[in-house]
């Protein structure tokens, strides 16, 4: 029926009318304010909106104004289209959840699925149809500060985790109140862009597109994500959104992906940049014949398709796919039913910030918390008796742990850790900054360059006299929340100004430290691992970090969280990731042979590796068996016992190698996970099912093969498990 509907309103379009379906602008004006004038910014687009020349809009906030501009769209255009509004809701719209990396570490596909199924419910109230999230890209660079907004490096977690975001975000009914578009981005490589500089080229092997980058792309298109948003950078010297192969012969014709592609922001302009098109015009035809279909704030199609197509440039057919695929969604998400469905203001004060979202942002929080390192049980922290010095600028800051890409979010909403803290031990907390990390909250915001180099010292001595006298020190230290995200690339990942010399004095005067960490990315903070006894990733957990964190440093919570991305020792050794491959000469760490594939003077070993994280309880594994159900289906299973004495959460890892094909396979693999909660000294039976899908691997013409041949597969808490038994397939 749709498919009719669509058909029937693009039979009476004219193609400007259908340029303008494919054109998206940022919000530009108070659209409950007066009419923007000539010579204002905003009034060549408000004069497009009145003219039917826009068909999308971003960065609108708030029922009111979106419903001024649908307006605009529906009352004064001559089809009454009505716009989708798009918005970046990462992590959470206004109730800001944990970032995408930390909701990673909970490795919980539940918990991941409701907190983008709130932050839909949350944005949909206020308004937007369609978000662009989940950002899908696979990355092993930790200079890159996107890797903040992804599920980390591995291609079988991240697809996982997209699918529950996808499904979150979209539910089953695109058109109920609750449920918006969302968008997988950005396609394809961007996480791989060269040195971890934002917006740089990217260049990889096939067998790495196709292995490690498209993955979590085609599982989220099997599941019917509704768009994609392409990507700035080149692969393959093509600028992705100029990319057929990509955006037509993968996406569109190999996958049957019936949903639209968005452009990155100004990323067609950008193809006369990077030296792929001569002007503006020609960007805009190389980007519609390579499958863009619509235009985010380039202004390329609605300046230079009609001609294009009047010159034969541009087959109208081709703007006529475009346009279908940006009605189907508008269709699917109801809009053509009432394109004021998503804006009631009463609806939006009551969803908006509502209590479930925050009691679910706390969960999600305390599941992505990570245990990296607990001597002597420092952890958890008593409840009687104990002095407690808090130290760090982080500690009390509560804007940084909302963390990048808050859009609709408030500075200053965040529990502070200080603060939960304090709910367990009142005023007898004491605290000291001891540093500043970045510029003070109040100036901060999305798009400023941040002072990093802060090496202001004074107010060491408060914080060395604090420590001196207290009988535990919780040091909140990392990155501010705006020293990852985009734009936010890095070449030392350390804990940035003065921290580290800060942490090294308080050492000097007091060793037990918990050292809490709160970053966008993997820190090399080997010093500490070396020297500090616990050691609790707590990244930027959203709204209730505080919360979380207190409640995990008291037990009240025992934490669970796996590390989605490995650590490195160095930022030397970035980019390092788990699942490597051999070379032809493989570094054995004791015998430091010098033709080896090693440094001289770092181990290749990661600081913690991908999947590690601690419990205030123990897991044994024992007992892996392998039974060969058929030529190709294994299963295997281990027990698992919770040698502790408290209940505890353990993510049980499967991990395989094939030992030998035909393009050379890496020397583990995830392919199955089960979080699995074990009372103290239970102990259960854990079963995964390997199948074609989990045994075969893409050549390097993009086919996917099962070779025959033996295997490895290892399970245990961590990617470093040695716990292994051996099959092969036929
Ligand atoms: O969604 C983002 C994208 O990830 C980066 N460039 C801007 C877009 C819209 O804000």
């Amino acid at each position: 029926r749709i498919e009719h509907r669509i058909d029937s309103l693009l039979g009476i379009m004219t193609l400007e009318e259908k340029i303008g379906q494919m054109n998206q602008y940022s919000g530009f004006w108070d659209a409950t304010g007066p009419t923007p004038q000539e010579g204002d910014q905003a009034a060549a687009k408000y004069e497009d909106l009145k003219n039917g020349l826009v068909g999308s809009m971003l960065n609108v906030k708030g029922v009111s104004q979106i419903k001024a501009l649908q307006k605009i769209a529906v009352e004064e255009t001559r089809l009454g289209i009505p716009l989708i509004f798009g918005f970046d809701v990462i992590h959470g719209y206004k109730t800001i959840s944990p970032i995408p990396l930390a909701e990673s570490a909970s490795w919980d596909l539940v918990a991941i699925k409701k907190s983008a199924q709130n932050a839909a419910e949350e944005a949909a109230a206020s308004g937007i149809n369609w978000t662009f999230a989940p950002m899908v890209d696979i990355s092993r660079d930790a200079r890159w500060g996107r890797v903040m907004e992804g599920a980390g490096e591995d291609p079988y977690l991240g697809s996982k985790i997209g699918v529950a975001r996808v499904e979150g975000f979209q539910g089953d009914n695109l058109a109920s109140r609750k449920t918006i578009a969302a968008c997988a981005k950005h396609f394809a490589a961007y996480g791989f862009v060269e040195s971890g500089r934002e917006y740089n080229t990217v260049d990889i092997g096939t067998s790495t597109v196709y292995n490690v980058v498209f993955p979590p792309f085609k599982a989220v298109t099997e599941v019917g994500v509704r768009t994609f948003m392409n990507a700035f950078n080149l692969l393959n010297d093509i600028p992705a959104t100029g990319n057929e192969f990509l955006q037509r012969d993968v996406l569109k014709n190999e996958w049957n992906f019936n949903g639209f592609v968005v452009s990155d922001w100004g990323s067609i302009g950008e193809m006369e940049t990077h030296g792929y098109a001569k002007n503006l015009k020609q960007s805009a035809e190389l980007a519609i014949k390579a499958g863009s279909d619509m235009d985010m704030e380039s202004s390329a199609y609605v300046k230079e398709l009609v001609n294009l197509v009047a010159e034969g440039k541009v087959e109208e057919h081709l703007v006529d796919d475009a346009v279908k695929r940006i009605l189907r969604v508008k269709f699917e998400l109801g809009l053509f039913e009432d394109p004021y469905r998503y804006c009631n203001e009463e609806y939006e004060k009551k969803v908006v910030g509502k209590k479930e979202f925050h009691e679910d942002a706390l969960d999600m929080a305390k599941k992505s918390i990570v245990l990296l390192k607990n001597e002597n049980n420092l952890l958890p922290l008593k409840k009687e008796q104990q002095k407690i010095a808090v130290i760090g600028a982080l500690a009390s800051d509560k804007t940084s742990p909302l963390g990048n890409w808050v859009l609709a979010g408030e500075n200053g909403s965040a529990i502070s850790v200080l603060e939960g803290l304090k709910q367990y031990k009142g005023n007898s907390i004491k605290y000291a900054k001891g540093a500043d990390v970045a510029l003070p909250d109040s100036k901060l915001n999305f798009t400023q360059e941040l002072d990093v180099n802060e090496s202001d010292t004074s107010g060491f001595s408060e914080a060395i006299a604090l420590a001196k006298k207290s009988d535990v020190v919780v040091m909140v230290l990392g990155e501010h929340g705006l020293q990852s995200g985009e734009a936010r690339s890095r070449t030392n990942i350390d804990l940035p100004g003065v921290q580290q010399e800060l942490l090294e004095t308080i050492y000097k005067v007091n060793k037990n430290i918990v050292l809490v960490l709160t970053n966008g990315r993997p820190l090399a903070i080997t010093w500490a691992s070396e020297n500090i006894p616990a050691i609790v990733e707590a990244w930027q957990l959203g709204v209730q970090s505080g919360n979380a964190i207190a409640q995990v440093l008291y037990g009240d919570y025992n934490p669970s969280g796996k590390l989605p991305m490995t650590f490195p020792r160095s930022v030397g050794q970035v980019p390092i990731y788990y699942n490597n491959k051999r070379t032809g000469r493989p570094n054995v760490e004791i015998r430091k042979e010098v033709f080896k594939s090693r440094y001289i003077d770092e181990t290749n070993e990661p600081l913690y590796p991908f999947g590690f994280g601690l419990s205030y309880t123990m897991f044994s594994y024992e007992h892996i068996k392998i039974n060969k159900t058929s030529k190709r289906n294994i299963k295997v299973s281990v027990e698992l016992t919770n040698t502790g004495t408290i209940k505890g959460k353990e993510v049980v890892q499967l991990y395989i190698h094939d030992k030998y094909g035909s393009i050379v396979r890496p020397l583990k693999e995830l392919k199955g996970f089960e979080l699995v909660e074990l009372e103290a000294k239970e102990t259960k039976t854990i079963e995964f099912t390997l199948t074609e899908k989990e045994l075969g691997f893409y050549t390097n013409k993009g086919e996917f093969v099962v070779e025959p041949g033996a295997f490895n597969v290892f399970v245990g808490g961590s990617s470093n498990t040695t716990l292994s038994g051996e099959f092969s397939i036929e």
